[in-house]
């Protein structure tokens, strides 16, 4: 018999055949990205994960729409986590999270952010850096900004937006009231997110912060919600609700008020950067006459503020692939997807050299002075907080709502919510 055996020949070749299909099937990894949908959000991820898997055939991604409103995000969130669930790999993740979610991400340090993370802005990076972990690549930074229609304040003689609140009641009040006289009884003066949810955090968060009435709790962990300034800030905008701003105000989330705005239907609008974008576009019936600015302030010379937002994008520790996936939250948060994301749907991004970038500014002129707003943001009380954050939001809205919608005055409610958060989180009370 020669050593040219066809029995010890068809083994291997029966082997490798079976091997390599092995391999092709362990290569090729599916990852779940679990986004949200604001705006242009949804399309502008896809366009960006299609160059992706161009890029990266071995890898496919796949996304996973999840709801709008951030707090029925993280509830869904907590299921997959809670669950241990390997179903979910990418994960967006809300600026406020990070030491919610914590313990269920894994530190992309250890996957190639090391390399990157000196381009971001290092607040952004602090903001998700937790016992040395980095739990999330952030790729987006917001700020609460005020949106007003520049041809109808100039046609009722407006010099320009308002700089206080009281004055941005009265400019509403005339236009609207001219403007309903004159034709369009669908017209309204502000319009805002005033839904129960975190959304509504971030608006009385500024209408607070601007008034003198506390940041909900400081740094120093004083709970500093029950005071004079507050109530009074909290009646103003109980006030709003059925005059100014629709009754339906108090069932609004972000793209609800940009849907009014953008209509034609509202002379002021409270949102994040992203909304730009879109009223400018082509088809768009307010484009060329509204402009962007700073959120108005509690009385003249007082500072005004803008609540801080962002997103980042986080790998869940009950991952399959962490590598893969730690790729992809990479690369969404890569400059030329910011960049896509800046031209193409306002998304103010973590990386400084975007607000350098002559076409990003070119489509979003209002970029040229966001880094100062973002500077000087107001952060939500989450890091002093930690894991009782939601719960501190949620009693916070909840009060905020329930003065919005004439459930209780502006007062008990205030009062009510300083016990809520004293058997929350065990902090002093104090005034701000
Ligand atoms: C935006 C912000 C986020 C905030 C949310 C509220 O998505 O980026 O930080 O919590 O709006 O609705």
């Amino acid at each position: 018999m020669s050593w040219f055996s066809p029995r010890i020949t068809t083994l291997p070749v029966a082997l490798a055949v079976m091997l390599a299909g092995a391999l092709a099937v362990a290569q090729s990894v599916t990852v779940q990205v679990a986004v949200g949908a604001v705006g242009t959000e949804l399309q502008l991820h896809r366009q960006a994960l299609d160059q992706f898997m161009a890029d990266n055939p071995d890898i496919r991604v796949e996304l996973l729409e999840t709801p709008s409103g951030g707090t029925d995000r993280l509830g869904l969130y907590l299921q997959f986590f809670e669950a241990r669930s390997a179903d979910v790999d990418v994960l967006q993740i809300d600026v406020i999270w990070p030491g919610i979610l914590e313990e269920h991400l894994v530190d992309l340090l250890q996957y190639g952010a090391d390399a990157v993370v000196g381009e971001f802005f290092p607040g952004s990076i602090a903001n998700n850096m937790l016992d040395g972990r980095l739990v999330a690549i952030p790729y987006q930074i917001g700020a609460g900004m005020l949106y007003y229609r520049t041809d109808l304040l100039e046609q009722y003689g407006f010099d320009g937006p308002p700089a206080t609140w009281t004055e941005l009641e009265s400019m509403a009040t005339v236009v609207m009231e001219g403007e309903r006289a004159a034709g369009n009884p669908d017209m309204w003066g502000f319009v805002w997110q005033g839904n129960a949810y975190e959304g509504l955090t971030c608006n009385a968060l500024e209408w607070f912060a601007s008034s003198g009435a506390g940041e909900i709790i400081e740094s120093d962990r004083t709970i500093t919600v029950f005071n004079d300034a507050a109530i009074e800030v909290l009646e103003m905008a109980a006030r709003w609700v059925g005059t100014i701003s629709p009754v339906g105000v108090t069932g609004f989330v972000e793209d609800d008020a940009r849907n009014l705005f953008q209509a034609g239907n509202a002379v002021f609008m409270r949102n994040w950067p992203y909304a730009y974008n879109l009223g400018q576009a082509e088809d768009s019936v307010i484009r060329g006459l509204f402009d962007v600015t700073v959120l108005p302030s509690g009385a003249p010379g007082e500072p005004n503020a803008a609540t801080l937002g962002g997103q980042s994008f986080g790998v869940s520790a009950y991952s399959q692939h962490p590598e893969a996936a730690a790729k992809v939250a990479l690369y969404l948060a890569s400059l030329p997807v910011q960049t896509l994301r800046a031209v193409e749907g306002s998304f103010s991004g973590t990386i400084a050299a975007l607000y350098d970038d002559p076409e990003v500014l070119e489509r979003n002129p209002f970029f040229a002075g966001l880094q100062g707003i973002f500077a000087s943001a107001v952060p939500r009380p989450s890091t002093v907080t930690g894991t009782d954050y939601g719960a501190v939001s949620r009693a916070y809205y909840t009060a905020v709502h329930d003065a919005l919608t004439g459930r209780q005055d502006a007062e008990t409610a205030l009062a009510l919510l300083e016990l809520e958060l004293e058997s929350i989180t065990g902090f002093p009370t104090g005034q701000p």
